[in-house]
């Protein structure tokens, strides 16, 4: 039997979090990442996760609603928890075209030498224009172009964290040398995006170069991720989709001359427990309506249509005007795909199912995916792992910091108890508690 692989996610960036909820807490308070953290190590995961904004989302010229109102510095973060915790990975997503390699690697070698061989990075390449304004050169690259720069910012990272020898640093006290420079090689690079000619400050980390995780869906998103990643983090969450997509990045990292084994496969995943079927039916339905606000209906119709759809009711019928086109209504979010075609896909599905607004779009953001008593979900967690539909999951509270602690407390021991999934850490990085 596969052992089953467990990551949590901190809420934020993200359609699920339901803030206004009373048990909500801080986004940004340390107590918060501590207590995810925690439980989450408790439950004996491989690592804790954050997603990166570096701009937050604006709707219509406001930060709306379940969309993350504070984002700390990942490294800031990540360092923090080192500190607080013992064994759980600590992985950031940090974008590889708004950075520079010597800065991410150093700051990456830091943290896998604080964490003492716990720091994951994992990679994204959003470049829009909106995100960039943030920064000195503002959207400067092309979509196109956004892995090929990922590809030379990763092989310049790997060069730093190769170019201290394992002797390099000799401690001869005696003689008053600490570090041999012939000992540290010159990172040389010279491309499209980088001309490099420099050193590493430090050794690399315990782990020689962090694990690296990709998420990114494209054919050159996974195409990157097949060379490079040791786990791929991903959105194909249904059994079939799960199992075509694993399929794929397993046979490109085999092609790459891998063994598809080395790379696993993260969906990210949320789930609602309940003590029995009906109450987790129930509970999940609520959860629904609580992420998807008759506002917030009309606010994802608004992105998809282009226009201002205020005067329209949440809980009547899809509109009936055609979308504009105009993309700039939202601003830092992922696009929806072609909005003619999307729309009309709405209205059928509206129609066939006879779904007001509201509810279409509970119905089109779907995001519960184990919903049922404790038993039922390790149950269901299981088939997905067995049957190559990922090795593990991304888990995605949608409450702030306590989301995981039901989880942990019931879902973990049914999963020990059947032999599948760790009772202890066993290896002493994060790169052991994947494999
Ligand atoms: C599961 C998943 C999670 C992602 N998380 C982030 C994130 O936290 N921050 C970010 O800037 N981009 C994030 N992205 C965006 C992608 O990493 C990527 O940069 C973007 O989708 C462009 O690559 P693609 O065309 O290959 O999808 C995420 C994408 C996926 C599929």
């Amino acid at each position: 039997m596969k052992q089953i692989h467990l990551a949590a996610h901190f809420p934020g960036v993200n359609n699920t979090t339901v803030w206004a909820d009373p048990d909500a807490g801080s986004q940004i308070e340390f107590d918060s990442f501590v207590h995810l953290a925690r439980t989450a190590e408790r439950g004996l995961f491989d690592f804790f996760f954050l997603a990166e904004g570096l701009r937050l989302r604006e709707h219509r010229g406001r930060i709306y609603d379940l969309d993350v109102v504070g984002r700390p510095d990942t490294f800031t973060v990540l360092a923090a928890l080192a500190g607080v915790t013992e064994r759980i990975g600590l992985t950031g997503t940090i974008n590889t075209t708004f950075n520079e390699p010597f800065e991410v690697a150093r700051q990456f070698a830091s943290l896998d030498h604080l964490s003492d061989g716990r720091a994951g990075w994992n990679i994204v390449t959003s470049s829009d224009a909106f995100t960039g304004a943030n920064f000195r050169r503002g959207g400067f690259l092309d979509h196109a172009d956004r892995y090929s720069r990922a590809e030379e910012f990763v092989t310049v990272a790997r060069k730093f964290w190769d170019s201290w020898a394992p002797d390099a640093v000799l401690a001869d006290v005696d003689n008053g040398i600490y570090v041999d420079p012939a000992r540290i090689r010159t990172v040389e690079h010279s491309g499209p995006q980088f001309n490099v000619r420099g050193m590493a400050t430090l050794p690399a980390g315990p782990q020689g170069r962090p694990v690296l995780l990709q998420a990114g869906d494209s054919d050159e998103g996974r195409a990157f991720g097949a060379r490079h990643a040791d786990a791929m983090f991903t959105l194909h969450g249904s059994l079939a989709a799960g199992q075509r997509y694993t399929a794929d990045i397993k046979g490109r990292a085999a092609a790459a001359g891998r063994n598809p084994n080395e790379i696993k496969v993260f969906p990210a995943a949320t789930f609602v427990l309940g003590d029995t079927v009906e109450a987790a039916a129930e509970k999940a339905e609520h959860i629904r309506r609580q992420q998807v606000s008759g506002p917030t209906a009309i606010a994802m119709l608004e992105q998809v249509w282009g226009r201002d759809l205020s005067a329209y009711d949440p809980d009547g019928p899809l509109p009936d005007i055609e979308p504009s086109g105009d993309t700039s209504i939202t601003q830092g979010r992922v696009r929806h795909g072609d909005p003619v075609a999307v729309a009309r896909r709405y209205r059928e599905r509206a129609a066939a199912e006879n779904l007001s607004i509201r509810e279409l779009v509970i119905a089109v953001t779907s995001r519960q995916q184990f919903v049922g008593t404790a038993a039922q979900i390790a149950d269901e967690m299981n088939r997905y792992v067995q049957a190559d539909a990922c090795d593990g999951f991304i888990l995605v509270p949608h409450l702030t910091p306590h989301g995981l602690d039901d989880f942990v407390d019931q879902v973990v021991p049914l999963l020990q108890e059947r032999g599948l999934y760790r009772t202890e850490y066993t290896g002493r990085t994060l790169r052991d508690h994947l494999w």
